[in-house]
């Protein structure tokens, strides 16, 4: 195994798409790691970011292989971080070359990468490899993905396991929180809809449970320290259908929760299959690291908090 490189004995980590939900709560955490990390950013440009102070950023397509791996000679990170994915279920049906060539070929890229430079390699999965049969699902449990997006999801995870490099991947599901560009997630979502005034629908049999962004950015920080390797499942502590999540979301966020109803998944007819009970285990993340997912009020609370802090008051009056 590489040694962390050692520019002003600092570890040197790239995160691959900068405008991620994800990598915003990661670089949140991480600058607070009093400057032991140098971190540069990767993004696409697709979103737009608002770049923390003092960090360097680059305009590059990781799935393009020349592209990535003249950046990452350059920089010749310990770490990569990739948050980067294509992101729309439903559209990933239609979208096939587009969600396989970030998902899969930019992956492919990355571990390429790493095993040219003995970096590791810090991937994202989703819940979705597994076909919500029996969820909430444990590290052991066996996938069955069901959806295009999830069988791209699936095979980014194999080419991370079969790439004799060092990596770890996070399985999570439903990410929510507060970020700079107020990013679309189910808590904007459902807030933007109640904040219309008219009553709308939400599925109760789609379970998970929702994950505040900031703990999967204290789960990576944990990551990063220890260099743990393999798969650890990262959710909240709290498994709920969409409906009751929302219902939570209208609660303490002070909205009006009479303008939400049930419905159910086949009426909703998505374009993509959902894992109807799906949801992730997150013990062995919390024993290994010694911490405490959030459940949802109190996730919620963090993030009502941290958008008042930012000045969002048309969210949070
Ligand atoms: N959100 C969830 O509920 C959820 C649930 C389970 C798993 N996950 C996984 O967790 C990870 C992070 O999710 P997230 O919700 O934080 O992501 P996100 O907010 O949807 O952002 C994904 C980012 O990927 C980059 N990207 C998208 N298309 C790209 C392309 N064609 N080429 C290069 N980069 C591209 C973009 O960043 P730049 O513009 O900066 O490049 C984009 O902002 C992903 O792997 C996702 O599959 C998410």
């Amino acid at each position: 195994m590489k040694s962390f490189s050692t520019q002003n004995d600092k570890r040197i980590i790239l995160i691959i798409g900068a405008g991620s939900k994800a990598a915003e709560a990661i670089g949140r955490v991480l600058a607070m790691s009093h400057g032991k990390y140098t971190i540069y950013w990767l993004t696409s440009g697709i979103s737009k970011y608002i770049v923390p102070d003092g960090k360097t950023i680059f305009q590059g397509d990781f799935t393009n292989r020349k592209e990535i791996k003249d950046i990452c000679l350059q920089l010749q990170p310990d770490m990569i971080i990739n948050t980067a994915a294509y992101t729309d279920v439903d559209k990933s049906e239609i979208e096939r070359q587009k969600a396989w060539q970030v998902n899969v070929i930019g992956v492919e890229n990355l571990v390429a990468i790493c095993r040219l430079t003995d970096a590791h390699l810090l991937h994202f999965s989703t819940d979705y490899i597994f076909d919500g049969e029996h969820g909430p699902y444990s590290e052991t449990d066996k996938p069955n993905p069901l959806g295009y997006y999830a069988k791209t999801k699936m095979a980014g995870e194999n080419a991370c396991i079969g790439g004799n490099i060092d990596y770890t991947i996070i399985r999570t599901n439903v990410l929510y929180g507060a970020t700079n560009a107020l990013k679309q997630d189910f808590v904007m979502w459902t807030l933007k809809k109640l904040a219309d005034g008219k009553r709308f629908s939400v599925v109760n049999d789609q379970y998970s449970n929702p994950t505040l962004i900031d703990d999967i950015g204290c789960l990576v920080d944990k990551i990063v320290r220890t260099r743990a390797k393999g798969i650890f499942h990262a959710g909240g502590s709290d498994w709920v259908s969409r409906y009751d999540f929302a219902r939570m979301i209208a609660k303490i966020f002070r909205e009006d929760e009479s303008l939400l109803s049930p419905m159910t998944t086949e009426d909703l007819r998505q374009a993509a299959p959902r894992p109807l009970r799906g949801g992730v285990i997150p013990y062995k993340a919390e024993t290994t690291f010694g911490m405490k997912f959030s459940g949802i009020e109190s996730g919620l609370l963090t993030m009502r908090r941290q958008l008042q802090i930012a000045g969002h008051h048309e969210w949070t009056l």
